[in-house]
Order: C-alpha cells, then sequence, then structure tokens
C-alpha cells in the first residue's frame, strides 16, 4: 500500500488503485450500491445468470471466483451445480479478508460438505495461490475487468488463461457501453452511497498508512470519458490543503479544485469481449445478455 501511495500520488494528475476501496466496510458500501436503483449492472447480470445457469456450468464440478465479495450472484451458479449433483468445491478469491471469511463461513453452512477453499489475495501477485483441479469455472462477475486498464485487462485474463487446463471454462461479466445519462447515474446515486464508497479510500489510507486525510473535504466526481469508453471516479479537494501520509513517508499537496482518479470502468461491446477473450487465448462459447442489452456475460474455454 505504501508502494502504490508513492508512486500514484507523485503522479500527475494523482492516482489510487481501485483494489484500496475494498476493506469492510467499502465491502459493505460496495453491496449497498448493488441494491441502488441507479446501478443497473448487479441486477442485469444477475437476471442473466439465474436465467442460464444450468447451461453456464454444464460438466463443471468447482468454482473459482476472483473478486468474490459477498458472491450474492454466485449463488445461482452453485445451486445448479448443487442441483446436477457435480458441486465439489468453491474457491472465492478476495483482497478482502472479510469477505472470503463471510463466504466460507455462509455457503459451508448452505451446502454441508461443499469445500470452500477461500484465497485472500490480489490479483496481480497472488494467482498462484488458487488450487489446482480439473473442470473448474473461473468466474469474474460484476464488470470488475472493467477496473483494469487494458494492458492489466490483457495480462489478467492471459494470465487465467495460462491457469487453466483444457477442461476449465471461464465466465466473464462485463457492461456495455450506453448513454453517458444511465451510466453516470449509475456512478453517482442520488442517495450518496458511491460518493460514500468513493471516500472509503481515503479511509483505507488512513487505516493502513496512518494518513491524515479529511474525506469530507473531497468531493464526489464521476463523469463519463467517451473517447476511452469508460467512466472514471475521482475525488476533487475542495480546498487547498497538505496531507501527511507517515506510512509511506510522504507529505501530499492538493490545490483547491484538483482531481485524483480512483477507479476507472470500462464499458464494452460485444465484439470487443470476444476480441479481448481471443487475444489471451480463450475461444468464445456464448455470450449472453439481459434483455435490454446492458450487461453481458460470456463463456469462454481455452482455445
Ligand atoms: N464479484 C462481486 C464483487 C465485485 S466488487 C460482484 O460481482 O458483485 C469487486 C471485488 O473485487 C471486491 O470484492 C474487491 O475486494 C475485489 N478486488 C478488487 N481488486 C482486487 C485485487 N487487486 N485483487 C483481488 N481482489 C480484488
Ligand atoms: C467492482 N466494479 C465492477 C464496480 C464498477 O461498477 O466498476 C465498482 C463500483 N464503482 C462504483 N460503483 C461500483
Amino acid at each position: 500500500m505504501a508502494a502504490d501511495a508513492r508512486e500514484g500520488l507523485s503522479r500527475s494528475p494523482k492516482e489510487l488503485a481501485p483494489k484500496y476501496f475494498y476493506d469492510e466496510r467499502g465491502s459493505e458500501l460496495f453491496d449497498r450500491i448493488t441494491a441502488l436503483p441507479e446501478y443497473y449492472p448487479t441486477r442485469c447480470e444477475r437476471a442473466i445468470l439465474n436465467r442460464h445457469a444450468p447451461e453456464i456450468v454444464e460438466g463443471m464440478e468447482e468454482l473459482v471466483e476472483l473478486g468474490s465479495g459477498t458472491a450474492s450472484k454466485t449463488r445461482a451458479l452453485l445451486y445448479a451445480m448443487a442441483g446436477v449433483g457435480s458441486l465439489r468445491r468453491y474457491v472465492p478469491f478476495d483482497v478482502d479478508g472479510s469477505v472470503v471469511a463471510l463466504c466460507e463461513e455462509e455457503l459451508t453452512e448452505l451446502y454441508p460438505g461443499l469445500v470452500v477453499h477461500g484465497v485472500v489475495g490480489d490479483f496481480e501477485h497472488d494467482l498462484g495461490k488458487i488450487p489446482p483441479g480439473e473442470r473448474r469455472l473461473f468466474a469474474f462477475l460484476g464488470g470488475t475487468i472493467g477496473n483494469f486498464h487494458e494492458g492489466e485487462r490483457a495480462d489478467f485474463l492471459t494470465r487465467i488463461r495460462a491457469l487453466m487446463g483444457a477442461t476449465d471454462r471461464l465466465v466473464l461479466g462485463a457492461d456495455l457501453v450506453k448513454d453517458r445519462g444511465t451510466l453516470e447515474a449509475a456512478y453517482d446515486d442520488s442517495e450518496g452511497v458511491t460518493a460514500e464508497f468513493n471516500r472509503n479510500v481515503l479511509r483505507v489510507l488512513n487505516d493502513g498508512l496512518g494518513a491524515d486525510f479529511d474525506p469530507e473535504s473531497f468531493d464526489h466526481v464521476a463523469r463519463w470519458v467517451a473517447p476511452c469508453s469508460r467512466i472514471e471516479m475521482l475525488l476533487r479537494s475542495v480546498r487547498e490543503q497538505t496531507v501527511s501520509i507517515p506510512g509511506a513517508e510522504l507529505e501530499v499537496s492538493f490545490a483547491e479544485g484538483e482531481e485524483m482518479r480512483t477507479e476507472i470502468s470500462t464499458k464494452f461491446t460485444p465484439a470487443r469481449i470476444e476480441a479481448e477473450l481471443a487475444n489471451a487465448g480463450l475461444a468464445l462459447e456464448r455470450q449472453l445478455t439481459d434483455p435490454d442489452g446492458l450487461f453481458a456475460v460470456s463463456v469462454a474455454a481455452p482455445k
């Protein structure tokens, strides 16, 4: 965290990595976002998974979920696997230990006999902690793929592909391009939950590095950047201020109105998803969308 803070805050414009949203409070705020009327992705993806779970999990015996969170939508996949008697193991992988522990507890209770092998880790460093297996369905849901930059996406998909054997599959959720109004409302809800989620990154730095960010002195900004096909979330300093970050041996100054980027959320076309999977050595088997075409769930196999 110290190295990332030093690197990101010495850039111009300043930037923080979105993985630092997610401590226990951040994961709770994210779950609240998923229930907001403006935040369509979870609703749409849930509808697709509920409807198509049996075909998505066909032949699979294990579910390896990357960035599992509280696994609320995943339950449709687990239910379908359990229904045909093929569910052997669930591997939730997440950087926030609180959600991994919760999944272990809840899913072991829901499916007695199911082996839940939680992994607390970072996509960047810890994919090697995923236990080997066969007939594994790797699930990367929620549109989290959109939170990576283009090069990071290619690298991540290639590393997942390298972990996969011939009997494994990937199910990938990705948000689709749509009108600016719908997109910006989804990232700037009327209750202000997304604003609190955005500011949580400052609280995480305060806790982790002894920093003295005053979250209330940063405004939440969400804007559609059409040429990059992405929503950007930023924190805008309401006044000139200096923040001390002892854990990173850093003092950082912000000008009044200065913006710091905290997340990108890229939106795709179905063809782009197929092309990026293909570039990583993954052949599209199915691509499913909700009736309004807002969100896509793609199933791919090693080529
Ligand atoms: N899959 C869930 C949660 C999405 S929120 C859903 O679809 O609703 C994104 C999740 O990815 C969070 O739980 C967060 O903790 C996790 N995450 C973000 N960056 C990560 C990283 N670098 N390594 C591992 N997990 C990460
Ligand atoms: C986790 N990820 C896919 C969410 C998104 O939509 O990019 C995170 C989020 N940011 C603001 N609201 C939700």
